[in-house]
């Protein structure tokens, strides 16, 4: 380089100094400094450029802003800065409209949008080619047409399909073509996934997705054990339990009054067992004659009465419903064996489950159809198919409802995201569209079209789990609660009666009692004793005897109360 030609400028001042002294009228007006070194009266006119021409529709200048009146006029008047005196002539806009549009406005010469639509070969109802204008068809281009529909501005469009035909096109090269300015937007099953929003915009989901395990089923033979299945162990557990609780109760409260609930001790116990298990059938034989008795039983029998019914009702679904396993219980149990998993072809679930599960590339099986997607299932890992499927749930919703009921979606959606259509970043298309499908959602149209194109069968409905037939404690517990409750009161009411006529029996005045029922030899000193044994043996003693005992004690009071015949007191014995 010849440096030595370089020269240093330092003229600054000078050059400065020229400029401020400028004054002369160029190409957009008068050029000239003031002392601060700002344009003396800058002014533009503001132009409507339409089509090939031009109108100008007012004035813009640092003294009185915007104005129809020519800036050279202004000034000779005071500054008016006022935001009512800002006006211009009206704008005509593309169109021939004076309507101002809102959003983007495509020039009737501009160039349409570009729009990529997946060539699809297999699920064609979401989108696929059509040998009729526009070319496109299926659910996704419906619900674009409607959205466009309801912005307040015309898009010139023309759909592109990517893809040979042949193969479902990789959705992740769709994306980056968007992003890299070869198309405008992408519309169709575009599912919405965090590495592609980082070079797109997507507009609102219009279509839930995530995805989902489809297994082959087989049905389950029936159990010798069937019986068991109604209701959970803790639910017989608690249904036993009460059967007996109530069994004792009722012979607490019949014993002292029914010669049926009476007799030697091991006679007793077994009318405790056979009274309680036979109210399971309502035929116990022993009558009950108390009133609390009474009140127990027919509460329990009432409970008995339902626990009987739905246990009918749920052993009836239990062996009717076909009952249909997997061996494959959802995702985990798949990801961590060594079995192939078919994936549809073109999909971002490769991607997910090679980076987000670890699973092995090898494992993975392309499916390319609907009839590969039954046929490897059918065929299984060991012949050469696979052992599960992962795939979005709106595909597996068709494809279930197309093919025989031998498969099922087994465990969980692991994945929750949805299908949009993609723009260029920043695009305002992407938001006015977001705003057209919440539109669509809201007035019930999406569901119109989703009716229109995706009609579900109901095969996956048949397959039930059988789980759902379990009866378990929770729905019951309310009607034990009862049970147990009136089962309280009862023995509340009944020991407080027993304790009041065992009080009456305890002689401040020493009357005798005779021998009883039980063996009261020496009366005044079982009246005098309160020991739990005494008790438990007045509770035991017939009740016939106990009024007897307690008449005898009291007419034998009265007689050694009241005055003898030859007028002396009779002292206590
Ligand atoms: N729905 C297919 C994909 O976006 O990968």
């Amino acid at each position: 380089m010849n440096l030595s030609s370089m020269r240093i400028f330092d003229g600054g001042q000078q050059f400065l100094h020229s400029l401020l002294r400028m004054n002369f009228t160029g190409l957009s007006g008068q050029i000239q400094f003031d002392v601060d070194k700002n344009l003396v009266h800058p002014a533009y006119d503001v132009l409507n450029i339409g089509g090939t021409g031009s109108r100008r529709i007012g004035y813009w200048s640092n003294y009185s802003g915007l104005s129809t009146v020519t800036p050279e006029v202004l000034y000779r008047k005071p500054p008016n800065t006022s935001v009512s005196s800002q006006h211009l002539y009206s704008v005509i806009w593309p169109g021939e409209t004076s309507i101002v549009p809102r959003g983007w406005v495509f020039p009737e010469n501009g160039r349409p949008l570009r729009i990529a639509v997946p060539n699809r070969v297999s699920y064609l109802q979401f989108v696929s080619k059509d040998r009729n204008p526009p070319g496109v068809r299926g659910y996704c281009i419906d619900v674009f047409e409607a959205a466009l529909n309801l912005l307040p501005y015309p898009v010139p469009r023309v759909y592109m399909l990517h893809g040979d035909g042949r193969r479902n096109p990789v959705y992740n090269e769709i994306v980056q073509a968007v992003a890299e300015d070869r198309y405008d937007a992408a519309v169709g099953d575009v599912t919405i996934v965090t590495n592609r929003t980082k070079i797109v915009d997507f507009t609102q989901p219009f279509m839930e997705s995530g995805l989902v395990v489809v297994a082959p089923v087989k049905e389950v033979k029936s159990s010798p054990w069937a019986f068991l299945r109604p209701f959970t162990f803790q639910m017989w557990l608690v249904t036993g339990a009460f059967f007996l609780f109530v069994g004792a109760v009722v012979w607490i409260l019949e014993h002292r009054i029914n010669n049926e609930f009476r007799g030697p001790p091991w006679k007793q116990i077994t009318t405790i067992f056979w009274f309680s298990f036979s109210t399971m059938f309502f035929s116990h034989r022993e009558n009950t004659v108390s009133t609390l008795g009474r009140l127990v039983l027919i509460i329990w029998l009432f409970v008995v009465l339902i626990i009987n019914s739905s246990y009918t009702a749920s052993l009836t679904s239990i062996l009717t419903v076909q009952e249909l396993t997997s061996r494959i219980e959802g995702i985990d149990s798949l990801a961590s064996s060594n079995e192939p998993i078919g994936i549809q072809d073109g999909s971002f679930a490769r991607n997910y489950l090679i980076e987000e599960l670890h699973i092995a590339e090898s494992r993975l099986v392309i499916l390319k159809t609907q009839q590969e997607y039954s046929s490897s299932l059918h065929l299984g890992p060991n012949r050469g198919g696979v052992a599960a499927i992962v795939d979005e749930l709106p595909y597996i919703e068709l494809f279930l409802s197309a093919s025989t009921c031998a498969f099922k979606i087994v465990g969980q959606e692991f994945t929750k995201s949805g299908w949009g259509f993609a723009f260029q970043r920043d695009s305002p298309l992407a938001v006015d569209l977001s705003t057209a499908i919440l539109q669509l959602s809201e007035n019930g149209d999406l569901q119109k079209l989703n009716n229109k194109w995706l009609t579900h069968a109901d095969c996956s409905e048949q397959v039930n789990e059988i789980d759902h037939y379990h009866l378990s404690l929770k729905s019951f517990w309310g009607l034990f609660l009862i049970s147990g409750i009136a089962c309280f009161i009862a023995l509340v009411v009944f020991f407080y009666n027993i304790v009041c006529q065992y009080r009456r029996f305890t002689p401040e005045d020493g009357a005798a009692a005779e021998e009883g029922e039980i063996q009261l030899a020496r009366p005044r000193r079982f009246l005098r004793s309160t020991s739990f044994k005494k008790l438990i043996d007045f509770v035991d003693m017939k009740v016939d005897t106990t009024k007897e005992m307690i008449k005898r004690k009291s007419t034998d009071i009265k007689r050694q109360g009241s005055p003898s015949s030859d007028g002396h007191a009779v002292s206590p014995s």
